[in-house]
């Protein structure tokens, strides 16, 4: 049984909101770039797009920006990040957006989305498989949902100190939690967590969000691309399908099927294993082939599309060669892999104080 629920994470995002309310005015581009490598007609003209756990709302308004004629609709569950999501909002002058604060899954909001885009959420739930079904019911016929969770590999060592500094801090403060990271020495990679750009006491305020997103959060899951496939199994959706994974050395798309030919933009995975072994790399299927690239790369975060109907085919054609899962066709199994998170030795939060 879980000792933490969502009100926990929700007391965190109103102490520090994420990302930092100290950026108030720079967008975080990441995700309208990503959209624009992933829908085929970039324009989604008329779409009606929701961002669920949108924070404080800059990566938001980068998209609601980059398309005007789309629909937004924030949700989340701290109103301290909404409050600095509507200030962002009104400063950029965004008239295609809109904010609701609630928690999943009791949230009850329409179920005709033509994209849900999720970054940064799923791994902070108590039950990431309610939030799944959660999300994958808010979309319409032909819906298409993008997600970005940790990874395990790559997180592996974060998770670690973050549990040391659950494990060693005085009290239930977040401030003396935030001693204990300092105490222990520990620092975050600055561009990882956008913690390079700010100066004086604004990158006091980046590195204690950051911070505290990193060590103190009181709910952490970390996936890999079987465990995406396990946390989908029997939702109604058609497909998953790889988009990309993150590691110190940048983001790079996911392309199994050599669609594209750009060796700095995309990983094919063969370039990752010698020569001799490519032919068996070859004769693995697509969930073999993630399986390879993540434990060479080991990254620290992957992103997911997944959809029903005609959603496959407003994608990128990479998309179709990375599809690594058919959800509404696999009931789950008694012995599928956790959809907490993977069987990695990761922290879980079954176990935290
Ligand atoms: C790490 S932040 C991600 C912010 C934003 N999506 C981004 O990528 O920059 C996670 C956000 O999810 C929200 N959140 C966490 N659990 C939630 C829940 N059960 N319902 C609604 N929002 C939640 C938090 O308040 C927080 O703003």
């Amino acid at each position: 049984m879980t000792t933490m629920d969502s009100a926990d994470v929700k007391l965190l995002y109103e102490e520090f909101p994420y990302p930092s309310p100290t950026a108030e005015s720079a967008l975080i581009e990441d995700v309208a770039n990503g959209l624009g490598f992933l829908v085929e007609d970039g324009e989604l003209d008329g779409w009606k797009v929701l961002d669920v756990g949108c924070g404080t709302g800059h990566r938001l308004l980068g998209m609601a920006l980059r398309y005007p004629r789309a629909h937004f609709t924030g949700v989340d569950g701290s109103a301290a990040s909404l409050a600095v999501a509507r200030r962002l909002a009104e400063r950029h002058g965004a008239r295609n957006v809109r904010f609701v604060e609630g928690l999943l899954p009791q949230l009850d909001l329409p179920t005709d989305h033509d994209l849900v885009v999720c970054t940064g959420l799923v791994h902070h739930l108590p039950d990431p498989r309610a939030g799944m079904r959660w999300l994958s019911d808010r979309l319409g016929p032909d819906g298409l949902l993008y997600l970005w969770l940790y990874h395990a590999l790559g997180e592996h060592q974060r998770l670690l100190d973050r549990e040391l500094v659950r494990l060693l801090r005085p009290d239930d403060s977040r401030g003396s939690g935030l001693e204990t990271v300092r105490a222990l020495g520990l620092t975050l990679a600055e561009e990882r967590y956008g913690t390079g750009s700010a100066a004086g006491t604004e990158r006091d305020e980046v590195r204690a969000v950051a911070e505290a997103d990193a060590y103190l959060h009181p709910v952490v899951h970390a996936y890999r691309f079987r465990d995406v496939a396990a946390l989908c199994d029997g939702l109604p959706l058609d497909w998953a399908a790889a988009f990309g994974v993150n590691t110190d050395g940048g983001s790079r798309f996911i392309d199994l099927a050599n669609v594209e030919d750009d060796p700095y933009l995309c990983c094919q995975g063969p370039e990752l294993v010698p020569p001799a072994l490519r032919d068996r790399f070859a004769r693995l299927d697509a969930l073999g082939r993630l399986t390879a690239i993540e434990l060479a790369l080991r990254p620290t975060g992957l992103s997911v599309a997944a959809g029903r109907g005609r959603a496959l085919d407003l994608c990128a054609p990479r998309l179709h060669g990375n599809v690594f899962a058919a959800p509404s066709r696999t009931a789950p199994s008694p012995g599928s892999l956790s959809p907490a998170g993977s069987s990695f030795p990761v922290p879980q939060d079954s176990t935290t104080p």
